[in-house]
C-alpha cells in the first residue's frame, strides 16, 4: 500500500470491500433486497445535497425524529433492592437496554408553530422540546464548517445525533463508549431511511466542530455530538 497516491488508496479500499467470497456456490443467483418496503427503501436511499428552500412540514420533522430513535414501548423494571425504573425500547437497539442516544433538531427558519431554534426529542413521549431558542445562524455555520451560505443552498434543518458516552460505563467499562457510537449509527441509518421514505432530502455529515455544536445545543458534559444530518425539501 505504501507509495500509493490518495486516489489509488481509495480504489484499493473499494476493491477490498468489493472482493466477494464465492457465495454463488451456496445461494442461487444474486439477491437484491427490493421486494419488501424496507428493501425498496434501502435500494432508493441516496445522499441528496440539492434543496428547494421550502420548509419541511412540522409533522415530517417529528416523524423523522421518532423514526430515528423515538420510543416504541416502555415498562417498569425493578432493581434487586426493589427500586423501580422505566426501561424504554426505541426504534434503535440499545446495548444493555440503557439509553444513551439523544436527538436534537436545529431549525434554521420559522416553520408554522415552530420558531427557528434548537429542539430535543423526548423519546419517552415522542414530543419535541425547546432547548436553545437563542438560535444564531452564524454560530451554526461556524460549527458546521459551512463555507457557503446554507440558507441560499436551501437547507432548512439539521439533525444532531449525540450520545451520553458515559451512560453505559458502569456496566460495560470502556466498551460502553463504542456501544453508544454504534447506536448513534443506527439512529443515523433510521434518519436517512425516514428522509427517503418521506420524500425529503438530506445527507449525513461528520465534518463539524463537536465543541461548537455542543455549545450551540448546551449539551451536558458527557454528551458528545457524533453525527449530523443536513436536511431540506428536495430541489424541484
Ligand atoms: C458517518 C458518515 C459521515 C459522513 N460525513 C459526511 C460529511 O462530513 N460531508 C459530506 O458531504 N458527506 C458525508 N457523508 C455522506 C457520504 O459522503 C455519502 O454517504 C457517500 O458519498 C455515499 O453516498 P450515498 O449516501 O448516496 O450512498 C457521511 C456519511 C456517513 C455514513
Amino acid at each position: 500500500m505504501s507509495g500509493l497516491v490518495e486516489e489509488d488508496r481509495g480504489i484499493e479500499a473499494v476493491r477490498r470491500v468489493a472482493c466477494p467470497l464465492p457465495l454463488s456456490t451456496l445461494v442461487e443467483g444474486p439477491i437484491a433486497p427490493k421486494e419488501s418496503c424496507l428493501g425498496k427503501l434501502l435500494c432508493s436511499r441516496r445522499s441528496v445535497r440539492s434543496f428547494s428552500g421550502a420548509p419541511i412540514p412540522c409533522e415530517a420533522l417529528l416523524r423523522l425524529l421518532v423514526d430515528s430513535a423515538g420510543g416504541v414501548q416502555s415498562y417498569l423494571a425493578e432493581t434487586p433492592n426493589g427500586a423501580s425504573y422505566e426501561v424504554l425500547y426505541r426504534t434503535i437497539p440499545q446495548g444493555g437496554a440503557i439509553a444513551s442516544v439523544h436527538l436534537h433538531l436545529v431549525l434554521m427558519q420559522d416553520n408554522r408553530s415552530l420558531t427557528a431554534g434548537c429542539y430535543t426529542l423526548c423519546p419517552y413521549q415522542n414530543t419535541l422540546h425547546a432547548r436553545n431558542m437563542r438560535y444564531d445562524y452564524d454560530q451554526l455555520k461556524k460549527a458546521m464548517w459551512w463555507k457557503d451560505d446554507a440558507v441560499n443552498a436551501g437547507q432548512t434543518a439539521v439533525l444532531i445525533i449525540s450520545a451520553d458516552m458515559e451512560s453505559k460505563a458502569y456496566k460495560y467499562g470502556e466498551k460502553g463508549y463504542w456501544l453508544s457510537v454504534i447506536e448513534a449509527g443506527c439512529a443515523l441509518q433510521n434518519a436517512l431511511l425516514s428522509i427517503c421514505d418521506q420524500g425529503l432530502a438530506g445527507y449525513a455529515v461528520a465534518g463539524f466542530d463537536p465543541d461548537l455544536i455542543a455549545s450551540l445545543l448546551s449539551l451536558e458534559k458527557n454528551e458528545q455530538p457524533i453525527v449530523a444530518v443536513v436536511m431540506g425539501m428536495p430541489a424541484l
